[in-house]
């Protein structure tokens, strides 16, 4: 068993991810996309930053671990009739089957993070994107006083138990030293 999949596979992330909708159209619009652009978003979800990139005309692939949110981002898709829109599944550890330098854009929000091999994710999403392409990543930064969900998992932390030898924390793609360090790696 993944440990990783069944975990998002767990209740129903579609129900968080409609109360985010507003912060993942900002995003998409501060990113300045004009098409023709091919795109892959990490780490999906049910497409709350998949959605507004192929509304803006660029061609999106979503990728995502958990079975029941790719389902639910094709929903989407078919409903919204966003022909140029598709998910799948896959793993950011190791993005087997996508061909290198396909992607103009690689973006994960608050996605690719979550995997648990982040020199891996690096190098994937490195061998993906076109040379002169752009990574964009959207992370939790640790102990950010103004972030309710750095909060809540700093409070979370303290009361469980601590983690498996080897456990890279997600909250580490937030600090900088280490983003620098496995993209260099990559
Ligand atoms: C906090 S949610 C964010 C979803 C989406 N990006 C959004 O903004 O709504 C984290 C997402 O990362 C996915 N995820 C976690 N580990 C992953 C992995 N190893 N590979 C691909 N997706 C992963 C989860 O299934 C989940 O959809």
């Amino acid at each position: 068993m993944n440990s990783n999949k069944a975990l998002w596979e767990k209740g129903d992330f579609t129900e968080i991810a409609a109360l985010m909708r507003q912060s993942g159209e900002a995003i998409v619009k501060s990113l300045g996309v004009t098409p023709p652009l091919r795109a892959l978003d990490l780490g999906c979800g049910d497409g709350t930053t998949a959605v507004p990139l192929a509304l803006l005309g660029a061609d999106v692939v979503g990728i995502d671990i958990a079975t029941n949110l790719v389902v639910a981002g094709n929903k989407r898709a078919a409903e919204l009739g966003l022909t140029g829109l598709t998910f799948q599944e896959g793993d950011a550890c190791n993005l087997q089957g996508v061909r290198d330098h396909s992607f103009d854009l690689t973006l994960t929000v608050f996605g690719a993070m979550f995997a648990p091999k982040p020199f891996d994710v690096a190098k994937e999403m490195v061998r993906v994107t076109r040379p002169g392409g752009r990574i964009v990543m959207g992370n939790w930064i640790p102990n950010d006083p103004t972030s309710f969900v750095s909060q809540l998992l700093k409070i979370s932390s303290s009361f469980t138990p601590p983690p498996p030898e080897g456990f890279i924390s997600p909250m580490t793609w937030g600090v900088e030293s280490h983003i620098v360090e496995r993209f260099s790696q990559a």
